[in-house]
């Protein structure tokens, strides 16, 4: 797609799409909407009588060949009431926009933001625009592959020069992150046929060579050697190997320590031996989103060239039963040293995260976060609406709901208290990894909490959030990449807690 703004006046412009994101209205105020009413004898002023469109939020209206444009027709779209308008106001539009027929049909377009020169608006347009029009068709073949969309390129028009470069700026910056986010979507909806744990690192390593950072991946032996026996035993049942994978990216200071990002990475979750039932198991392909996540985190913070150094850890297995699977009532040792009773075999992700999280300490860590599909008892805690929070540290849980607000990736915190860290004490080993149905989320979070170091820490449950159940305006039916954008805008501000 190619990108970039300009200062022509609309009707010169030579689009095929003229698209104008206009704030409800009641009367004409906006000197474009009004020259484009004057030229065709008071279309938009008929649109707005009779209530066909008067700006809310996701509403859409098209004028055909508008007499005095070079374009061949204008989209009108709403942004919803100016009082209330966000960044989210403009991405929600910019979806609808993406799967209309008429932009589906155009090959170049031009996006005006009227009465608004913001930044962060002008990105999230962009980001709404490319998350919308997603299309996974590589598993497709005949005419179904070949719908693809149309557009090759849109130009942001701006009033006047003064904001030029800052716009330009943050429409590169909005098509990083989009770019960051698709990512995660693509890899959570390959098959686990096409992305075992040994494919997802060659994926790593070939990001890491494009994209120019540190790339690394522990074998099985070398797993061995580092004594990761909780992850070990959730990839024991498997033919598919295990990895760990290690990624760096330094941006900051040299020597200046790392910000870890943790992300679960189960390549297909069957349960294992506590085999989870048929209805819907094939979504479990989507069980290393959280690895898909801070493996796009690094890739995106390379390109943004954030002044951050950043590690990503992603421990990648596979969960299947066989005869040499751990089972019910084993007990292991973490990396740790604490032995943990094995209650429920699909309790996998909190054990690769437990090894996962000890070697984080080897990167003496500012902060950890870690990302993952973790309970489906989250779908009884927010829903598909947000991802729930657990951490010891509050003004880092506090950095991500703030960036929540600001990229409509919501969270919000839950509690880890002394009920649930009992919760995990096992009768026979030190702490087991399933303590009932009970708060499952937060006694998840409880679980993790003993793997953690001497550094601030939060971890983000997004086994619902993960999944669209319907179809949002930028967000297709299907898996939604959540957590990209959030991690993204918390490490673009960073500072020391
Ligand atoms: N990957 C699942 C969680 C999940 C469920 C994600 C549905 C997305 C949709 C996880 O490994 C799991 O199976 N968790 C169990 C834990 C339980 C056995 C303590 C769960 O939530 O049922
Ligand atoms: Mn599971
Ligand atoms: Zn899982």
């Amino acid at each position: 797609m190619k990108l970039q703004c300009s200062v022509e006046t609309l009707g010169e412009i030579v689009v095929d799409s003229l698209v104008l994101f206009v704030p409800a209205l009641t009367k004409i105020s906006d000197k474009n909407l009004r020259s484009l009413d004057v030229v065709t004898d008071g279309a938009v002023t008929t649109l707005l009588e009779s209530e066909e469109f008067t700006g809310k939020n996701e509403e859409i209206a098209v004028i055909l060949n508008p007499p005095e444009y070079e374009a061949t027709r204008v989209i009108l779209v709403g942004v919803g009431e100016k009082t209330k308008l966000n960044a989210d106001s403009f991405r929600r539009a910019a979806g609808v926009v993406s799967r209309s027929k008429a932009l589906q049909k155009s090959t170049s377009a031009a996006f005006v933001l009227l009465g608004t020169e913001r930044d962060d608006y002008h990105q999230a347009t962009i980001e709404g625009y490319l998350l919308g029009s997603f299309k996974q068709l590589e598993f497709k073949t005949g005419e179904a592959a070949e719908c693809k969309n149309k557009l090759e390129s849109i130009t942001f028009v701006l009033a006047g020069r003064k904001s030029l470069k800052k716009i330009e700026k943050a429409v590169e910056r909005g098509n990083v992150v989009a770019e960051g986010q698709l990512l995660v979507r693509r890899l959570v909806n390959t098959p686990s046929n096409f992305l075992t744990p040994t494919m997802l690192a060659d994926q790593a390593k070939d990001l890491a060579r494009k994209y120019k950072f540190k790339y690394r991946a522990l074998d099985e032996a070398a797993i061995k050697k580092e004594k990761m026996g909780a992850l070990l035993s959730v990839s024991k049942g498997s033919q598919e190997p295990p990895r760990f994978i290690v990624l760096e990216y330094n941006g900051g200071r040299t020597g200046g320590k790392p910000v870890v990002l943790v992300g679960k990475g189960v390549c297909f979750d069957s349960g294992g031996i506590s085999l989870k039932p048929g209805l819907n198991m094939h979504e479990m392909k989507g069980d290393m989103a959280g690895s898909a996540v801070v493996l796009a985190a690094i890739v995106t913070a390379a390109r943004l060239k954030l002044p951050i150094n950043l590690v990503s850890l992603m421990p990648a297995v596979e969960n299947l039963p066989s005869g040499v699977a751990t089972k019910p009532g084993d007990v292991v040792t973490s990396r740790k040293g604490l032995t943990v009773e094995v209650i429920n075999t699909d309790a996998e992700g909190r054990m690769i995260l437990a090894d996962a999280l000890d070697y984080a300490n080897k990167f003496k860590p500012q902060a950890v976060i870690d990302i993952a599909t973790l309970t489906g008892a989250s779908l009884y805690v927010l829903g598909y609406s947000g991802a729930p929070i657990m951490g010891n540290n509050e003004p880092l849980l506090k950095r991500i709901m703030a960036a929540s607000e600001k990229t409509a990736e919501r969270t919000w915190q839950l509690p880890i208290w002394d009920d649930f860290r009992n919760q995990m004490k096992s009768a026979v080993a030190d702490l087991h990894n399933s303590g009932g149905r009970a708060a499952g989320t937060a006694a998840a979070g409880a679980f993790l909490e003993n793997f953690i170091g001497d550094w601030p820490w939060a971890h983000i449950d997004i086994a619902y959030v993960d999944v669209e159940p319907s179809g949002r305006p930028y967000i297709p039916k299907g898996t939604t990449g959540i957590g990209l954008r959030l991690l993204v805008d918390v490490l673009s501000n960073w500072k020391r807690l």
